[in-house]
């Protein structure tokens, strides 16, 4: 597929360009759009809309920016349904689920990391993903981390570094051992592969001095943070994020008032991942605080096997709306520019002029359907840097 110079989508009911004032959600109705050379090029009511090589007919249909997931597991090997299962019939959930996960990914070949990889991603392209990130942490050793980092580097430049996921059986005995090695010659092999680094700080996975000490080793090799944080019950994770600068604080499941106001007065955004709450039964974070004390907030999956095995974006748009009390267009800006704020991306996010055109057209006439038809399949075409990748318009 090959694209023509300039294409113009015209037609379209409702456009989401977020491009009005930072941090808010914007649209226009009855709106057209070009595309020009990957990015961008104009935007504006459709009467007026300028002439291009191409034209789509968007039919009423609405326009948004792709979705920005910025948080995701996805290389690793095997499944965890059992587990699902049981907790579904009440057991807890815990940290030590994850070792499970550890075990298939060592024991897999790159192959079969690399397909399960490429499928979920292909997963997230076609449910309107356009830019997602991607974690190791399922392999801690030296090289399960750094093969992990680099099947993931294939695919996306939002790669992250997790050798603190938890500490792998073998320095059962010995975490500080397992510490150093985070942080020293693990980091050494994997920081070439990534962007980001990151750490679960939580109880039954890493302290605060721990996570700290992770980041700032992290930050000595080039990388940016970000952090787990009180996913499972109150914890140090979200001042420890704020300390070191992170990009983002991710699940803010359980926060104080100290929290929030550590996530309004600093640049980190909250990362809500209502997947997981979903997907372990606990309580939804609380969004509507979050927002009314003026945080930033972002939605993303946090696809993994265990705790939240969905790859979908919109579905995580309808749980924030229905059980997070986030407006429809709260919810879109989240899974979009906010999912941009939280990996530091001003290209993407947003449809203004200039941005990459990452956009999608829903089989519908408003971003609200996302979340007033949950379950259904609704994102009809899919543009990547102004290629159509996935669907059909
Ligand atoms: O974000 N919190 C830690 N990591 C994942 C869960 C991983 C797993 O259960 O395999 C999360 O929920
Ligand atoms: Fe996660």
């Amino acid at each position: 597929m090959s694209s023509p110079p300039s294409t113009l989508i015209t037609g379209i009911g409702e456009l989401v360009t977020n491009d009005a004032a930072p941090g808010a959600f914007a649209a226009v109705t009855d709106a057209a759009l070009v595309i020009a050379e990957g990015t961008v090029a104009w935007t504006g009511p459709a009467a007026r809309a300028p002439a291009a090589d191409a034209v789509v007919d968007a039919a009423g249909r609405a326009v948004l920016p792709g979705f920005t997931d910025s948080h995701a597991h996805l290389v690793f090997a095997g499944e965890r349904s059992a587990e699902f299962a049981a907790r579904m019939a009440g057991r807890p959930y815990r940290a030590g689920g994850i070792l499970v996960t550890v075990e298939a990914t060592r024991a897999a070949p790159d192959a079969v990391l690399r397909a399960n990889l490429r499928r979920l991603a292909a997963e997230m392209l076609r449910q309107g993903t356009t830019t997602f990130e991607c974690k190791s942490g399922y392999g801690l050793t030296v090289p399960d981390e750094a093969r992990g980092l680099a099947l993931a580097a294939e695919i996306t430049p939002e790669v992250t570094y997790l050798g603190a996921h938890v500490v792998p059986p073998e320095f059962a005995a010995d975490p500080a051992g397992y510490v150093d090695l985070v942080c020293g010659p693990m980091l050494d092999a994997c920081a070439p592969s990534a962007r980001w680094v990151d750490v679960f700080c939580e109880d039954g996975a890493f302290g605060a001095d721990e996570a700290a000490a992770v980041l700032a080793a992290g930050r000595a090799a080039g990388l940016l943070a970000r952090v787990h944080a009180n996913q499972l019950g109150p914890g140090p994770g979200v001042r420890v994020a704020a300390e070191a600068g992170a990009a983002s604080a991710d699940h803010c499941t359980f926060l104080t008032d100290a929290d929030v106001d550590a996530l309004v007065s600093t640049p980190v955004v909250a990362t809500l991942l209502p997947g997981a709450e979903f997907g372990t039964r606990q309580p939804f974070p609380d969004a509507r605080r979050l927002l009314d004390a003026g945080a930033t907030v972002a939605l993303a999956s946090d696809c993994n096997p265990g705790s939240s095995f969905t790859s979908s974006m919109p579905f995580c748009i309808a749980l924030a709306v229905r059980e997070m009390r986030m407006t429809t267009e709260e919810a879109v800006w989240s899974a979009t520019a906010g999912g941009a704020r939280a990996l530091r991306r001003t290209d993407i996010g947003h449809l203004g002029v200039g941005a990459r055109a990452d956009l999608i057209m829903l089989d519908a006439p408003s971003h609200a359907y996302l979340a007033y038809r949950p379950g259904v399949p609704q994102v009809a075409a899919v543009w990547q840097a102004g290629r159509l990748v996935a669907g059909s318009p």
